[in-house]
């Protein structure tokens, strides 16, 4: 990959929406990167931009839906600022390409999930009037270091948070899923030139690491394996926390397992999608794990770190999905007590298997299966946040909160914790006791102010 050339031009400001998941936020980073060494700076405001992108999702309908609606604002403001520049990236762009272009004509530019490094050639062919689609994929090809070297060099500041791609794509193919289309196969980077952004990013003050992949822990590159990668970036100096998402089910062994023991900064935390109870509809979803192995992987957390906070993802509705199979999920529910569920509707994909599969169902059983679903799950979720409570915990200081005087921060299990104190600032690590639990939140005192972070 090309350099991108420092631009002495006028500097000018851009607005990047972004709609999906943390990939998605990931690659919004990466282009406001990318798009600074244009002499591009952020803005809030879209009025105030000279260059809007949408970084769009295609995970359910109604995610491709608002980027829709958003061309249609952002025509209007268009018609008033006609050098205004509209680019629309991400997995709908991937999947769409052309069809954006002519369904709206505001757009000047559409570009897929492997193309966002080439933002500033789009660019300049965009000023000379130049319509352009560019959305072509990278050669096939299992190790690729994704991210040029050139697009964290010279980072500045990314917070006391920060997330990093260590894979992307996905080979997996369950039949509900539009990933696979959008960000094309399963690739990883080279385990030097994720070691390499990791490094950069704990030397500009970085004290959590979030890795990303559609299947991370499926991480394979010059015979480093995912286990293994944890294990060196568990040995960088400054990294006080490491986490990982999305795994899949299939790929969580014991080896890793035993990670969460062995390494101090991989956090007690793991997100484990489980999709549906019924065995039935995980194979018709092809997830490859049943109920039974399922459980044997939640034991194999727990047996090991029985505080250990689990999180998962449940689709309702699934086509053909019968009132049984649905209480099989609500018996996992139940049975697994997970501290955090995302939980969606299922939604139709175009291209994928599931939506030519027969018997889909009415919009309000799926609706109300939902809402029984997030009942029992809020109850469980009040219950595990009382039960915290009197306990002593780590939290990292994210920053303040929006009450005056206090701040707002994550535990090792990714509990957002506030506390009535005003005498810390991001970064700090402190030792505190949980007061009080709300809905989606803890609240805490501090103990004590175990290490101070610069
Ligand atoms: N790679 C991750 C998930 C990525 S998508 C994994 O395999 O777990 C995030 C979540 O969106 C999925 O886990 C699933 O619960 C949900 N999802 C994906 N496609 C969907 C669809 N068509 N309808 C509803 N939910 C969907
Ligand atoms: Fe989608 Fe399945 Fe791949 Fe996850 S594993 S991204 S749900 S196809
Ligand atoms: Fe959405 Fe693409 Fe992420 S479809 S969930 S932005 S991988």
């Amino acid at each position: 990959m090309e350099e991108a050339s420092q631009n002495t031009e006028t500097v000018k400001k851009v607005f990047i929406q972004t709609y999906g998941c943390q990939m998605n936020e990931y690659d919004t980073e990466k282009m406001f990167e990318v798009l600074k060494h244009q002499n591009y700076f952020q803005t809030d405001s879209r009025e105030d931009a000279d260059l809007i992108i949408l970084n769009t999702c295609s995970i359910r309908e109604k995610a491709e839906n608002k980027v829709y609606s958003e061309l249609g604002r952002l025509r209007k403001l268009k018609s008033v600022k006609p050098e205004l520049k509209i680019g629309v990236g991400g997995c709908v762009a991937q999947q769409e390409g052309k069809a954006i272009l002519r369904r709206e004509a505001s757009v000047d530019f559409v570009f897929g999930t492997d193309n966002l490094f080439e933002l500033p050639e789009m660019l300049k062919k965009v000023s000379r009037g130049q319509e352009i689609i560019q959305t072509k994929r990278h050669a096939r090809q299992k190790v690729r270091n994704f991210i040029p070297e050139y697009a964290f060099q010279q980072t500045q500041h990314h917070g006391i948070k920060a997330h990093l791609a260590i894979t992307k794509g996905c080979n997996n193919h369950c039949s509900f899923c539009v990933v696979p289309f959008t960000r094309g196969i399963e690739v990883s980077r080279e385990p030097e030139n994720i070691l390499a952004e990791a490094q950069r990013l704990t030397s500009a003050g970085t004290r959590e690491i979030c890795l990303l992949g559609q299947n991370v822990n499926s991480y394979k590159a010059n015979g480093v394996d995912f286990v293994e990668l944890l294990h060196r970036l568990d040995e960088l100096e400054n990294l006080q926390r490491l986490r990982f998402i999305s795994p899949h089910p299939k790929d969580f062994h014991e080896e890793l397992a035993d990670a969460f023991v062995t390494l101090p900064s991989l956090c007690e935390q793991m997100h484990l999608p489980l999709q549906s109870g019924s065995d039935r509809i995980l194979r018709r979803m092809r997830r490859w794990y049943t109920m039974e192995t399922f459980y044997e992987k939640v034991a194999m957390l727990r047996d090991r770190l029985p505080e250990a906070t689990l999180s998962t993802d449940l689709i309702v509705g699934f086509p053909g999905e019968t009132e049984e199979e649905f209480e099989m999920t609500m018996e996992a529910v139940r049975t697994i007590r997970f501290d955090l569920i995302y939980s969606f509707k299922y939604s139709t994909r175009p291209g994928t298997r599931a939506a030519e599969y027969p018997e889909h169902l009415a919009e309000d059983v799926k609706s109300k299966r939902l809402q029984i679903l997030l009942e029992t799950q809020g109850k469980i979720v009040q219950e595990k946040n009382e039960a915290l409570v009197g306990s002593i915990q780590e939290v990292l200081v994210q920053g303040k909160h929006y009450r005056k005087n206090s701040i707002t921060g994550r535990t090792r299990g990714n509990h957002s914790v506030h506390i009535n104190d005003s005498c810390a600032i991001a970064g700090d690590l402190l030792s505190v006791r949980i007061t009080g639990a709300l809905h989606n939140s803890l609240e805490a005192e501090i103990i004590s102010k175990s290490t101070v972070l610069s």
